[in-house]
């Protein structure tokens, strides 16, 4: 039934699971990310992406500004967008003192920003969660200069890999043992499950999937990278549940360009 339900009531819904983790949510493992080898390794892979000259960035649902501080700190000028108030009042009061930062309450898949206004457009963990994944496509190749970049960082949350429900065998048996974790994403998942089967990525975002719409869309040059040196990374200072779930999930890192 939910499937019949109007866009709008759905990107409440989104909206409002995000709004009620946004205290918590850098509690969660793979949302904050820590400094040191992870934060190297994210740093790494954006600056591979981007280059390294400062860009004006589109940083698409923000959150609690963790990409963002990875952007900052690779010397780019950032407008950092999320249509969630509390994730963004976390993010204000995490960067109050950041130079070249814009803030911007509004929603990802329209942001009403001008033409061929951004270098690059980057977000992590929001493509799964569009609701209308093509429209938001087009929306971004237009707010793109000629030759601007769209670096966004995903995986497939319907369904572990092989190797990750041997993985989640052995979390569920270290939940068992230690308790389980209250802010990892598991929590609210009713919530999170009723949100899934109603997104149109929501029985799997994979590469296949996605590339043809943004071609589509416009987008050339597509890359598609591996996720393996930043679990990688994660995994020199997680403990051996948060270990284990850098394995559960096939991300992927996706690179694309307007043509110049
Ligand atoms: C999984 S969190 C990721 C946050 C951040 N990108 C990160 O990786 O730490 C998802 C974020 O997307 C935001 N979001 C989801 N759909 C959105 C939309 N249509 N417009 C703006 N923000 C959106 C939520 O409010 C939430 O902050």
């Amino acid at each position: 039934m939910h499937g019949t339900l109007p866009n709008t009531d759905l990107k409440e819904d989104i909206r409002d699971y995000w709004s009620r983790r946004s205290e918590t949510f850098d509690l969660a493992f793979g949302h904050r990310i820590p400094q040191g080898p992870e934060f190297d390794a994210w740093a790494a892979a954006i600056r591979e992406r981007l280059g390294p000259e400062p860009r004006r960035v589109l940083e698409l649902a923000c959150g609690t500004g963790e990409v963002t501080r990875l952007l900052l700190s690779l010397g780019h000028e950032v407008t950092a967008l999320d249509f969630s108030e509390a994730m963004l009042a976390v993010a204000r009061k995490k960067h109050a003192d950041a130079k070249g930062l814009r803030f911007l309450l509004a929603d990802a898949e329209n942001p009403m920003e001008p033409d061929e206004s951004y270098d690059a457009i980057v977000c992590r963990h929001l493509v799964w969660t569009l609701t209308t994944p093509a429209q938001a496509f087009a929306e971004w190749y237009r707010m793109l200069k000629p030759g601007g970049t769209l670096l966004f960082f995903d995986g497939d949350w319907a369904a572990p890999t092989p190797l990750g429900r041997l993985a989640s065998r052995a979390i569920a048996v270290l939940d068992r043992l230690v308790g389980t974790d209250p802010h990892y994403d598991g929590a609210m998942s009713d919530r999170h499950a009723n949100i899934m089967a109603r997104l149109p990525f929501g029985d799997g975002l994979t590469v296949d999937r996605v590339l043809p719409l943004l071609e589509t869309a416009g987008f050339r040059d597509m890359t598609i990278g591996s996720h393996a040196s930043i679990a990688k990374a994660q995994r020199r200072t997680a403990d051996l549940r948060n270990r284990l779930r850098t394995l559960l999930y096939r991300r992927f890192i996706l690179c694309c360009r307007k043509p110049a």
